[in-house]
C-alpha cells in the first residue's frame, strides 16, 4: 500500500494500516510501515498486522502524509523482524515494499557486496533500496536512480519506494498486481482495490513494465522507454461496505452467507431460458469445436474438473491441468486448442505460466476470474468474469461456486447453449444454496465429528471435484488431514487408512447408476465401522447407510454439486471454529500466490 496526500488530507499511518488490514490475506508473515518526510520512518514486525500496530509510537508518527507498507508472504527467508518490509540501504535513504521474487537477487547482492554493501536480511527484495542508493550516490536524481535499479530486476515484482526528503512514491510493476487510486485528497497504490477503496473509486490499472510516479497532486506513468503513458481512470463498483463482516465473525462465514447473490450475480443477465440461450456479453459468442484445456490452482482446479467433466458429458475433448504441472507435462498445444486458465484472484502465478506457454505454442486463451484488470486478463485473448464480489478469507467458498456455474455457462454457450431444464435448473440454484444456508445441519455434524483421526471425502461425476474441493477446504482451515477421492478409488488403497474414527463424506445425488456405484462404495467403508456422512437430495437409498444426512435439494447434477459443495464448507466452518482456528488466515497460506 502506498499513500500521497495534500496538506490536509487523511493521515498516511491510517491510510496504510487500514489499507494494509484489507490485504493481509495476501499473507500475514510480518507487516511494516515506511513514512517519508525530510528523513524515514520504517516500522516493522514479524506476525500480523496486529502485532506492528502494538509496537508502533502512533502519537510521533501522526501528521505525515507520505509512505508506503506491507504484508508480508514469504519467499526467501523466513518471517522475521529483519525480513519484513520495508527494506532500506544502508543510510536509511530509500525504503522500499516489493511483492514478487527477484530472480538474479544472488547476483545483485553479490555486486553489492563487494562493493562493500552489508546486508540486514534474507530477503531478495534488499537488494531493490541498496540498488536505488547506488545510483543516488552517483548523482541520480530519484526517479531515474528507481528507474535504473528496477532495470537490473529480473523476476516478478510489484514495487514502490520512498526516498527521504522528497514527498513522492515510485512504482513499477512486472507481473504482479499494482494498482493506483485517484482520490480527491491525494494519490493511493495498492496491489488490490479494497486497500483504498474507502478513500476513492477512480482507480489507474498498472500494466508490465510501467513505472509510475505519483506526488500528492501528480502522476506520471511511464513505459520502459520512459515515453509517458496516457492511461484511463476507470471507476471500480465496489463500496467499503462490501469489504467488511457485517456482522458475521468471519469474512468466510460472510462468503458462505453471500453465496446465493453471487450466484444470481454470476447469472444475471447471461441466461435466456425460453430460448435456451446463453449470452456471456464478454465473450462476444465465442464458440469452440476443438480441444479444451483448463489450467488452474487450488479450488479453482476443482472448478476446472468441474467443468472438463461438464464440457465432455456434451462431446467436448476437454482436460483439466493443475497449473504447475502443465508446462512440465508439455501438454500439446496447436492453434485449434481453446486453454482457459481459472483464477479467482487472476494473479496466481502457477496458472498465468501455463497460460503463457499455451499462448506461446499458439492456443487461443481464455480468462476465468473474478477479478477485474487482473493480471491473467491482460495475458488472455478473452476474460468471462464470474462477478461474485470481493472475497477476503483465504479458504475460496463464493467464488468456488461462482465458478461452477460461470463454467457451466460457458461450457453452454461453446457448443450449442443449454436446454430449457437445464437453464432452469441453473437458476433455481441460488434459492437451493438459500435453502441449505437457512436448514443446515452441518454444525451438529461438526459438534459430533470434531475430533476425529482423519477425514474423507468420496464422490463420482460431478461430485468428484465437489469431494476434492471438501477436503481442501477442510484441511485449510482445521489443520486436519483430509482427502478427497474419487469414490471408486477408495477401494485401490485409501480403504486401508478407514477406521471408526475417519469419518467418510459421501456426496451422491441422483438416483442413477453413478449414485448406485458411490453407495456400494459407502458399504464398504461402513463395514469397516468409518462413520459415513452423505450429503444427498433425498433421491436414492443412500440415507440409509448414513449415521448423518447432510440434506440439499433435490436438483440436477451441476446445481447438486454446488448445493453440496455449500454444505461441505459448512462443516469445514464450524470444525475449524469447534477448533478455535485462524479461519480467514490460516496458518502458512496467502489468497493470492504470486510466485510459482
Ligand atoms: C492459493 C489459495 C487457494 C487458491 C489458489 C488458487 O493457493 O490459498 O485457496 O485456491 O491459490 O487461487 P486462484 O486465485 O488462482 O483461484
Amino acid at each position: 500500500v502506498g499513500y500521497v496526500g495534500v496538506d490536509d488530507g487523511p493521515d498516511a499511518l491510517e491510510v496504510l494500516l487500514n489499507g494494509l488490514s484489507t490485504l493481509e490475506y495476501r499473507g500475514y508473515d510480518s507487516a511494516g510501515v515506511a513514512l517519508a518526510n525530510a528523513s524515514l520512518s520504517v516500522h516493522k514486525s514479524e506476525g500480523e498486522l496486529s502485532e506492528l500496530r502494538s509496537t508502533l509510537p502512533e502519537e510521533s508518527l501522526r501528521g505525515e502524509r507520505t509512505g508506503i507498507g506491507h504484508t508480508r508472504w514469504s519467499t526467501h527467508g523466513p518471517p522475521s523482524d529483519a525480513n519484513a518490509h520495508p527494506h532500506t540501504d544502508t543510510e536509511g535513504r530509500v525504503a522500499v515494499v516489493h511483492n514478487g521474487i527477484v530472480e538474479n537477487y544472488q547476483e545483485l547482492r553479490d555486486e553489492l557486496t563487494d562493493a562493500g554493501v552489508s546486508f540486514d536480511s534474507e530477503t531478495d527484495t534488499e537488494v531493490v533500496p541498496h540498488l536505488i542508493a547506488s545510483h543516488l550516490e552517483a548523482g541520480d536524481d530519484p526517479e531515474q536512480a528507481f528507474r535504473r535499479a528496477i532495470d537490473r530486476l529480473e523476476g516478478s515484482y510489484a514495487i514502490a519506494a520512498v526516498v527521504a526528503g522528497g514527498d513522492e512514491i515510485f512504482a513499477a510493476r512486472n507481473e504482479s498486481p499494482l494498482v493506483v487510486g485517484v482520490g480527491d485528497d491525494g494519490h493511493y497504490l495498492a496491489s488490490d482495490v479494497p486497500a483504498f477503496i474507502d478513500h476513492t473509486d477512480r482507480v489507474i490499472y498498472v500494466d508490465d513494465g510501467e513505472f509510475v510516479r505519483l506526488s500528492a497532486t501528480g502522476r506520471r506513468i511511464t513505459d520502459a522507454d520512459g515515453e509517458v503513458v496516457e492511461k484511463p481512470v476507470e471507476t471500480v463498483d465496489w463500496d467499503a461496505e462490501d469489504t467488511g463482516k457485517s456482522g458475521y465473525d468471519h469474512y468466510m462465514l460472510k462468503e458462505i452467507h453471500e453465496q446465493p447473490t453471487a450466484l444470481r450475480q454470476c447469472l444475471r443477465g447471461r441466461v435466456d431460458e425460453l430460448a435456451g440461450e446463453i449470452t456471456l456479453d464478454d465473450l462476444d459468442g465465442l464458440e469452440h469445436d476443438g480441444p479444451i484445456q483448463f489450467v488452474a490452482c487450488g479450488t479453482s482446479y476443482h472448478a476446472a474438473v468441474h467443468a472438463a467433466t461438464i464440457c465432455r458429458e456434451r462431446g467436448m475433448r476437454a482436460n483439466a491441468y493443475v497449473a504447475s504441472e502443465y508446462a512440465a507435462d508439455r501438454v500439446p498445444v496447436d492453434g485449434e486448442t481453446l486453454v482457459v486458465g481459472v483464477t479467482q484472484s487472476g494473479e496466481t502465478a502457477d496458472t498465468l505460466r501455463a497460460l503463457r506457454e499455451a499462448k506461446r505454442s499458439g492456443a487461443r486463451t481464455l480468462a476465468v476470474t473474478n477479478t477485474v484488470g487482473s493480471s491473467v486478463t491482460r495475458v488472455c485473448d478473452d476474460t468471462l468474469y464470474i462477478r461474485a464480489g470481493p472475497e477476503i478469507g483465504v479458504a475460496a467458498t463464493k467464488t468456488f461456486a461462482s465458478q461452477q456455474i460461470a463454467l457451466t455457462l460457458l461450457a453452454g454457450q461453446l457448443n450449442g447453449g443449454l436446454s430449457y431444464d437445464a437453464i432452469e435448473a441453473l437458476r433455481s440454484v441460488p434459492d437451493q444454496v438459500q435453502t441449505v444456508l437457512d436448514t443446515s445441519d452441518a454444525k451438529t455434524v461438526a459438534e459430533e465429528l470434531v475430533g476425529s483421526d482423519a477425514f474423507l471425502f468420496i464422490g463420482r461425476g460431478l461430485a468428484y471435484p465437489v469431494a476434492l474441493e471438501g477436503a481442501l477446504k477442510f484441511k485449510e482451515i482445521t489443520y486436519e488431514h483430509a482427502e478427497g477421492f474419487a469414490a471408486g478409488e477408495l477401494k485401490h488403497g485409501p480403504l486401508a487408512l478407514v477406521t471408526d474414527e475417519t469419518p467418510v463424506f459421501a456426496v451422491v445425488t441422483g438416483d442413477g447408476e453413478t449414485a448406485r456405484k458411490t453407495i456400494s462404495n459407502i458399504k464398504e467403508v461402513e463395514a469397516r465401522d468409518a462413520p459415513v456422512v452423505v450429503v444427498t437430495d433425498g433421491r436414492s437409498e443412500a440415507e440409509r447407510y448414513a449415521d448423518y444426512v447432510l440434506e440439499i435439494p433435490a436438483t440436477d447434477d451441476v446445481g447438486a454439486a454446488v448445493v453440496a459443495n455449500v454444505q461441505l464448507q459448512l462443516v469445514s466452518y464450524w470444525v475449524a471454529n469447534l477448533m478455535g482456528r485462524s479461519i480467514d488466515k490460516p496458518r502458512n497460506l496467502a489468497k493470492s500466490v504470486t510466485v510459482e
